[in-house]
């Protein structure tokens, strides 16, 4: 039996890596000294800019994004974050991407499942150039989403320089769910300024909550920080939070979660009970990427909801939307993927550094497979395929606990997640990383080519 918090911590609560343990919700809450940092007078989370869309005469809908310079750094649309793109499953989008940084650069719409053709991740813009992406938004995939640079090499520098922002896709689960209809929607943008991690750009910002219950959409954007989540009152007690999607779409049931884990590039939406009047710290709890044991962050207040009297209780839904089962059985193949590094500081994916006119995995369309991503290395990466929603199938063994789909996963130091990897609607050249953007900039990427 041990001792250390960390590890306990880690065993007891469920996360949104899906750390899930028989008998933990007859664990007591949170262990730890004393009440969260609750700073006042902060100002109000504020709501990101949306692109106004036009609509053609063929019924697309047109969006414009500029990569320019500020001055200070870059921004999209002269703004950073860049402004929010909000689509609808179904929607025909056509998104006209114009780079006027002095850099080659390039515009990657990280959760909408896109064609490798289409998605086109090794295409870069040269300045002054323009590249356009035409898609139908897919079903399901409802949910937060975001776009960042992919100019191999340069996407660290340019994503802390700015250029990051959010979408959101709208569908079914919005209008169908009473609940997630009637709770107050809040998009939680986490980028790094400086030393800090802000959201929507501000330090330690106020939410207000507008109802008794609150979706908050909480996306990890930073270059390279695990952002492990939780919601706590006045106290330190956990405040009831259910997990209600992940990248790509919704969990079939809601999952009562007492932190969320967000690797870089991750997302997931939470509705958390906001009736109690008070305040409540949004919490970047500690976290070691170094395993059980290893250093960890300091616990930091990322956000400050402030529950006004009078909100009515909303009880959260117990039902979303089905989420598809795939067999395992299926699988044409199991696939191994190691994360490793090189002594020099560079970093591998099967002992080798990227390179964009190497085929590192083949695969058939239409196919299923398994992906055993093994991390031999002594910290964490996440695993980030374009183009293939994935589902969890275990970690470590451990059979993961619900169904959903996701497109970026963390696979803790030392550890295997296996993965089921479904090749589906549409052919051609891509590739899989580590969303830690110094570690994709550095060789941790490989080329996958789907053939039809
Ligand atoms: Cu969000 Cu290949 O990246
Ligand atoms: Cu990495």
């Amino acid at each position: 039996m041990t001792t250390d918090p960390r590890l306990l911590r880690r065993r007891a609560f469920l996360t949104a890596a899906g750390a899930a343990v028989a008998g933990a919700a007859a664990l007591p809450v949170l262990l730890r000294a004393g009440g969260p940092d609750l700073p006042t007078d902060r100002p109000e989370l504020p709501d990101l800019p949306e692109i106004p869309l036009t609509t053609d005469a063929d019924g697309v809908r047109v969006a414009r994004l500029v990569a320019e310079s500020t001055g200070t750094g870059l921004a999209y649309n002269g703004t950073s974050p860049g402004p929010l793109l909000r689509v609808r499953e179904g929607d025909t989008v056509r998104v006209e991407f114009t780079n006027t940084v002095d850099a080659p650069s390039s515009l990657h719409l990280h959760g909408l499942p896109l064609t490798p053709e289409v998605d086109q991740p090794l295409h870069h813009v040269s300045p002054g150039e323009s590249h356009t992406q035409e898609f139908p938004v897919a079903e399901g995939c409802a949910g937060t989403h975001w776009y960042h640079p992919h100019a191999h090499g340069d996407v660290e520098r340019q994503l802390l320089a700015g250029l990051a922002g959010p979408i959101v896709v709208e569908g079914p689960l919005d209008r169908e769910v009473p609940a997630l209809a009637a709770a107050d929607d809040r998009l939680v943008m986490f980028t790094r300024a400086g030393r800090d991690v802000v959201a929507n750009g501000v330090d330690q910002p106020r939410i207000t909550a507008r109802s008794g219950l609150t979706r908050l959409r909480l996306l990890n954007s930073t270059a390279g920080d695990h952002l492990l989540l939780g919601c706590l009152r006045e106290d330190g007690s956990a405040v009831p939070t259910h997990l209600v999607t992940t990248d790509v779409g919704p969990v079939e049931h809601p999952r009562e979660v007492e932190e969320v884990l967000l690797a870089p590039g991750e997302r997931a939406e939470v509705l958390v009970e906001t009736v109690e009047a008070g305040r409540l710290a949004l919490v970047r709890l500690p976290y070691s990427v170094y395993g059980p044991g290893g250093e960890t962050n300091e616990e930091r207040t990322l956000a400050v909801v402030e529950v006004p009297a009078g909100h009515a209780p909303m009880p959260p839904p117990d039902r979303l939307l089905p989420v598809e089962e795939l067999d395992p059985a299926d699988a044409v193949r199991t696939r191994q993927v190691v994360f490793g590094a090189t002594p020099d500081g560079s970093f591998t994916i099967d002992g080798r550094i990227f390179d964009m006119d190497r085929v590192d995995a083949e695969a058939r369309l239409d196919t299923l497979e398994i992906w055993e991503v093994v991390n031999e290395h002594g910290s964490d990466h996440p695993f980030h395929l374009h183009s293939y929603p994935v589902q969890v199938l275990d970690r470590d063994g451990v059979p993961e606990p619900y169904r959903a789909w996701r497109d970026t996963v963390n696979v803790p130091a030392g550890s295997t997640v296996r993965l089921l990897v479904p090749f589906r609607h549409g052919a051609g050249r891509t590739v899989y990383h580590c969303h830690i953007l110094n570690h994709e900039d550095l060789g941790m990427m490989g080329v996958l080519e789907v053939t039809g």
